[in-house]
């Protein structure tokens, strides 16, 4: 059997946030051959993230191009993959026009904070206080609706094509498989676990809720939504129009913290994952139904394979900035040449040295919700060096990671025993010790960290029939995970997060 599932072959897109990747899996969920690059942040203002859609489109193309290349010169044939997976950053807004396909305005990245006065205003209106029962997120400035207001309120082409009928709403995957298909195909849809993050659906029902849009004053009459599809399909998301894999089909689609959930093997209620990527994003499982949270955490789709199978539930502690507090210090400080850097970096000294960063470039996410809060460093005096702020920037979501996983266990009624981890940051030992020390359970690290593309290609294979049932996965990655034991004292650690506590309180309420 291993031999057959070693001659299938599955194409995995992820388009994160930074960066764009393209690895090859086979059937073992191996990955055998990969290209990644880094696009562009536009950064106009303080709290303004846009990126340039067209640009993500190119470097979808030519990491599929320069991959399928490594794969073609080990003596294997494109004929061998069997279909293509695609996992996206989540939120991120695109806006174009749905009889021309043209481009209205940049994306609006999900980390963007522009949109804190239309927040303020809207948590004033009438049925705020309704909207998380009915799609599982607070109001704040990370969901796509605000984003989607913004632009109609600021960028007048959006105005006009919404009047006219002829506003397309996406969010990346939208987007690309708009644009992967060929624009005259006129694709337009989304997978059930983008599209919870919109904040348009409704939770429960897994469709657009029209109390939600009138909220939101928006007429479904103008705005085009895309047509909601579970994240694993034979047809629903077309196939590539060009390229080295011409007419392979799209047949796996998730939001990429959904891939990760799905990548680690997270099929059981109670099983959770960590993913250190720009940002940081815990999903717990939480089975068939969906769990609001009343200790500022999101209920989202974890992930739908579709046919006879229920949707599954997940409980998110989402954290705006991880990896990109490691680019901050590489990009605007110089302090390291490659982000990886950042370990050894902090490795030069014993412990923080008395500083605490709060990474509040978007405000703080879950469990805070603190919109005003702004990056903050603390406790810095002479004494202070380099590997001191590289230790803090990596503990600062190691702390928030603590605060979800108390909130979880409030929402929840149970303690995680152990913690499955991934993405960039993970790949720093000193990091996932000092997590497993702050958490007091054991932080669990695969040797094959791609998690989310791995998820993207199990949800195409299970369209295509490489693997029929979950169980059938579970060899995979399972091999000399690590396991981080904690080892510090509890009086050790709760000293640092209470410091890490009055730090949070005290990065609260910068005006600019
Ligand atoms: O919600 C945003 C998330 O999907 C971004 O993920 O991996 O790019 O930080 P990542």
């Amino acid at each position: 059997d291993e031999e057959r599932l070693k001659k299938w072959f599955i194409g995995s897109i992820d388009q994160g946030t930074t960066s764009t990747r393209f690895l090859i899996f086979d059937g073992t969920g191996t990955p055998i051959a990969s290209h990644q690059l880094e696009f562009k942040q536009i950064y106009l203002h303080s709290g303004w993230i846009d990126h340039d859609p067209v640009e993500i489109v190119q470097t979808v193309e030519t990491c599929i191009e320069e991959a399928t290349k490594e794969f073609t010169k080990q003596g294997h044939s494109t004929s061998d993959i069997k279909a293509i997976g695609l996992s996206t950053q989540r939120e991120t807004t695109v806006l174009w026009d749905i009889e021309t396909g043209d481009l209205l305005h940049n994306a609006i990245a999900w980390p963007d904070t522009r949109t804190h006065a239309i927040v303020h205003e809207l948590k004033n209106r009438k049925g705020a206080d309704k909207l998380q029962d009915i799609c599982g997120l607070p109001l704040s400035t990370y969901p796509s609706s605000v984003k989607l207001i913004w632009m109609l309120r600021n960028v007048d082409k959006v105005k006009k094509a919404y009047d006219e009928g002829r506003l397309a709403f996406g969010t990346i995957d939208t987007w690309l498989l708009f644009n992967l298909n060929g624009k005259e195909r006129k694709l337009h849809v989304t997978d059930v676990t983008n599209a919870s993050r919109t904040m348009f659906v409704n939770l429960h029902k897994l469709e657009y809720d029209s109390t939600v849009l009138d909220f939101f004053q928006l007429d479904p009459q103008k705005l085009k939504l895309p047509k909601i599809v579970p994240c694993s399909d034979p047809n629903a998301f077309g196939s590539m129009a060009s390229g080295p894999l011409k007419g392979v089909k799209i047949t796996g689609c998730l939001g990429d913290q959904s891939a990760a959930l799905v990548g680690q093997l997270g099929f059981s209620p109670g099983m959770a994952k960590n993913t250190y990527g720009t940002g940081c994003f815990l999903l717990y499982n939480v089975g068939e139904k969906p769990v609001i949270s009343h200790h500022g955490l999101l209920a989202t789709v974890g992930y739908h394979f579709g046919g006879q199978r229920k949707p599954v539930y997940a409980l998110e502690g989402s954290i705006a900035v991880a990896g990109s507090a490691v680019q901050f210090l590489r990009n605007n400080f110089k302090f390291i040449e490659a982000s990886p850097d950042i370990n050894d970096l902090a490795a030069t000294v014993k412990d923080n040295g008395g500083c605490v960063f709060v990474t509040a470039f978007s405000g703080l996410f879950a469990p805070y919700w603190i919109d005003d809060a702004k990056g903050t460093i603390f406790g810095i005096t002479q004494f202070t060096e380099r590997g001191h702020i590289a230790r803090a920037t990596m503990e600062a979501t190691c702390f928030q990671t603590k605060a979800i996983l108390d909130a979880m266990e409030k929402d929840s009624g149970h303690k995680l025993a152990q913690l499955a981890v991934d993405g960039g940051m993970s790949n720093s030992d000193l990091c996932m010790q000092t997590q497993a020390d702050l958490i007091g359970i054991p932080v669990d690290r695969p040797v094959m960290r791609e998690t989310t593309s791995l998820g993207a290609a199990i949800a195409a294979g299970f369209a295509v029939d490489i693997w029929k049932e979950f169980d059938e996965l579970k060899e995979i990655n399972k091999e000399d995970r690590t396991i981080f034991k904690p080892q510090m004292t509890t009086g050790q650690s709760n000293g640092m997060y209470k410091r890490w506590e009055r730090a949070v309180e005290m990065s609260k309420g910068w005006v600019d």
